[in-house]
């Protein structure tokens, strides 16, 4: 029989297939479905940074200090005007109000003594500061591994490409300072140079690389004038999809439009079919055939991608 074990930033896992995180990766009972599934880990359902400094501000002001204000290098990566800032603040007032820090730190404590497999703590941001410190409670929480869903839009238009880069290094740098469990950061494609920041934000110590995040991509509908859904990019839907990115390189994979979709014995269904191709190509381990088509195997990458661009456009008539 194939084993479909590998290994994530040093976290050994009995399948490639990860739970990522979203709404159903909140409870204790979904965490459970998810590793009697077979998946190998879970990412939980992220915390925001702004959850963490609203919580930290409103302590310091408990305790007759002077409540901070929004951090410059916070304002500066989302906007050019202070008061866009009272949208975000109001939010996420209420929302601290029934989703706090201690909340979390106690579902990442459950969740260790609920399933056996990797616990993986997620934490969204788009900025280094007043927050990282967190990364430390979460560790002693238990948390195996802590992924960083840096969230960073290019949207204004004050800031350079590099101002926009920087974010993730200063993240990356701030929170390995906390804490030894590995840390991954998430990823968009947004970058101006992707390959390079990406290799670059590879050597900062982190251990693991997401790519991509699905980007949040409204949608209009037309006839209510609001905006609607969010709309499907890129992502895992099946074990064929699983197959093509270990061969590209890819040490794991994280699903979760298709347990929305599909439910949660789709990691099932993931495994038994990554399990049946090994066989069927005598592959004993995923060390077997993982990265075999990767790009490192090419020697001139651009000049690869540009001859299969031409052969099918030049038979495009
Ligand atoms: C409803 C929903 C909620 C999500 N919530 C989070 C989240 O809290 N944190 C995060 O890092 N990613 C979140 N994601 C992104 C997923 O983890 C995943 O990266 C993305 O959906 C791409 O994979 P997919 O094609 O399998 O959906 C969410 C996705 C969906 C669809």
């Amino acid at each position: 029989m194939a084993s479909l074990s590998t290994n994530y930033m040093g976290l050994t896992m009995k399948s490639p297939v990860i739970a990522g995180s979203s709404g159903l990766t909140n409870t204790i009972e979904e965490l459970k479905e998810i590793a009697s599934n077979g998946a190998g880990a879970v990412v939980l359902k992220s915390i925001f940074e702004e959850q963490i400094r609203h919580e930290t501000d409103k302590l310091i002001k408990e305790q007759g200090g002077v409540m901070g204000t929004m951090q410059k290098g916070y304002q500066d990566t989302l906007s050019t005007r202070p008061y866009d800032f009272n949208d975000a603040l109001n939010y996420i007032s209420d929302y601290a109000k029934e989703h706090t820090l201690g909340d979390y730190l106690k579902f990442i404590e459950n969740a260790k003594k609920a399933i056996d497999i990797p616990v993986i703590a997620s934490i969204n941001c788009v900025s280094a500061y007043d927050w990282h410190y967190f990364a430390r409670r979460i560790e002693s929480a238990g948390a195996d591994a802590l992924e960083l869903n840096i969230y960073v839009l290019p949207s204004n238009p004050a800031r350079t490409p590099l101002e926009n880069d920087n974010v993730f290094f200063e993240v990356a740098d701030a929170v390995k300072q906390q804490v030894s469990i590995p840390v991954s950061v998430k990823v968009s494609y947004y970058f101006s140079g992707l390959t390079k920041t990406l290799i670059d934000l590879s050597n900062t110590g982190i251990k693991g690389m997401v790519l991509f995040n699905r980007p949040f991509q409204p949608d209009i509908n037309i006839d209510t004038l609001e905006i609607s859904d969010l709309v499907a990019s890129t992502g895992i839907h099946d074990y064929e999809a699983v197959v093509k990115q270990l061969l590209a390189g890819a040490t794991a994979v994280q699903v979760a439009s298709l347990l929305y979709k599909n439910g949660f014995n789709q990691i099932a269904r993931l495994n038994n079919g990554l399990e049946k191709w090994m066989e069927e190509k005598n592959f004993k381990t995923i060390t077997d055939f993982r990265g075999k088509l990767s790009q490192v195997n090419v020697e001139n990458p651009a000049v690869f991608e540009r001859v299969q661009f031409m052969k099918l456009y030049s038979k495009i008539v």
